[in-house]
C-alpha cells in the first residue's frame, strides 16, 4: 500500500439517537449543537484539518437536515446579504471549504456500525480511510492538532490501521470496543485482540476504542463476512478482530479531551466547556457560572 495522504472519511449517521429522545425524534443526534455548531460539523472540520476532502455520510431516514446543513442555502444567503450581515454570510458559506465534496449513501436498515462502514465500500474503494463517530467530540492537542491529524501521522510512519483509544473506568467497558495490546513498532501499542462491549470481568483491559478509526480497505472484505455480533448487529469491532489476523493494527492513545456527546452528561459537559472557550461568550458565560455556583 502506498503511503499517500488519506482523503476520504466516513461518517456513519444512520443511528436512531434514542438516548436523546424526544430531541432526536425528528432531527438527527449529529445535528445537536454544542454552543453554535452541530456535532457533525465539528467532526467534519476535524477530518478536513487532516487533509480529507471527500466526506462520505452513511445516512438513514430523517437525516435530510445533515444534507441541508452541508449544502448551500440560497434563501438564507440572500437574506443575510441584503441585511448586510457579512460575518454570518461568511459562516454559512464556509461550512466546508469549496474543494470538499460530500457524498451521501443510504444504509437501508440499521444493521450496526460495521454494516454502515461496509456501505461506504463503493465510494472508498481500495484506499485507507477514516471513520468518525460525531457523538465523540474530541479537542485536539495543545498545538490544535485534532485526533484525525494525529492518526494521520501514525499512519505516515507505520502504514497500518490505527484506532484511537483511551483508558476508561473498568465498570464502563460494556459501552466500548475494548482492546488488548502489546508493545509494537516504534514504541506504539499493537492490538492483539479486540472485543465489543465486554462485561468488566471479561474485558481484556480498560483501554477503549473511541469514535475515530483509520482503516485499511481489507476491512471491507472482512466486514462482508462478519456475522451479527453484540446487540444482534454487524459490529465494526468484529471486522477489526478479523483484520488482526492479516495486518498490524495500532492502538493510539490520542492527545486531547473527549466528550461523550452520545450521553446527556457528556453533552452537557461539552456545552459548558465549549461555552467557556467560546471567543464571544466565554467571559460572560464564565461570570454567569461563577455567580450561579457561588
Ligand atoms: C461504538 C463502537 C464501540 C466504540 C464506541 C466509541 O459504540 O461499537 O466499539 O468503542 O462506538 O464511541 P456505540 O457508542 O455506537 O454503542
Amino acid at each position: 500500500m502506498k503511503n499517500v495522504p488519506i482523503r476520504k472519511a466516513v461518517f456513519p449517521v444512520a443511528g436512531l439517537g434514542t438516548r436523546f429522545l424526544p430531541a432526536t425524534k425528528a432531527s438527527p443526534k449529529e445535528m445537536l449543537p454544542v454552543v453554535d455548531k452541530p456535532l457533525i460539523q465539528y467532526a467534519a472540520e476535524e477530518a478536513e484539518a487532516a487533509g480529507v476532502d471527500q466526506l462520505v455520510f452513511i445516512t438513514g431516514r430523517h437525516k435530510r437536515s445533515i444534507e441541508d446543513h452541508f449544502d448551500s442555502a440560497y434563501e438564507l444567503e440572500s437574506a443575510l446579504e441584503q441585511a448586510g450581515k457579512k460575518e454570518l454570510l461568511h459562516i454559512v458559506q464556509n461550512i466546508l471549504p469549496s474543494h470538499a465534496r460530500c457524498i451521501y449513501l443510504r444504509q437501508p436498515d440499521p444493521r450496526g456500525l460495521g454494516h454502515a462502514v461496509l456501505c461506504a465500500e463503493p465510494v472508498v474503494g481500495d484506499n485507507p480511510f477514516y471513520v468518525l463517530l460525531a457523538d465523540d467530540l474530541i479537542t485536539g492537542d495543545d498545538q490544535g492538532n485534532g485526533v484525525v491529524a494525529q492518526m494521520a501521522e501514525v499512519y505516515a510512519r507505520h502504514e497500518c490501521s490505527v484506532l484511537a483509544v483511551q483508558e476508561v473506568p473498568r465498570e464502563d467497558t460494556r459501552q466500548y470496543g475494548i482492546v488488548e495490546v502489546e508493545p509494537g513498532p516504534g514504541g506504539c501499542m499493537r492490538v492483539i485482540s479486540i472485543v465489543e462491549k465486554p462485561a468488566p470481568e471479561d474485558a481484556p483491559s480498560n483501554l477503549a476504542v473511541v469514535g475515530r478509526y483509520l482503516l485499511t480497505p481489507r476491512i471491507f472484505d472482512l466486514l462482508g463476512k462478519t456475522d451479527s455480533g453484540s446487540g444482534g448487529e454487524i459490529q465494526l469491532t468484529d471486522g477489526i478482530a478479523a483484520l488482526l489476523e492479516y495486518e498490524t493494527v495500532i492502538a493510539y492513545p490520542f492527545k486531547g479531551k473527549r466528550y461523550d456527546c452520545g450521553s446527556k452528561l457528556g453533552y452537557l459537559e461539552a456545552t459548558v466547556e465549549y461555552g467557556l472557550a467560546h471567543p464571544e461568550l466565554g467571559e460572560r458565560f464564565g461570570a454567569y457560572l461563577r455567580n450561579f455556583c457561588g
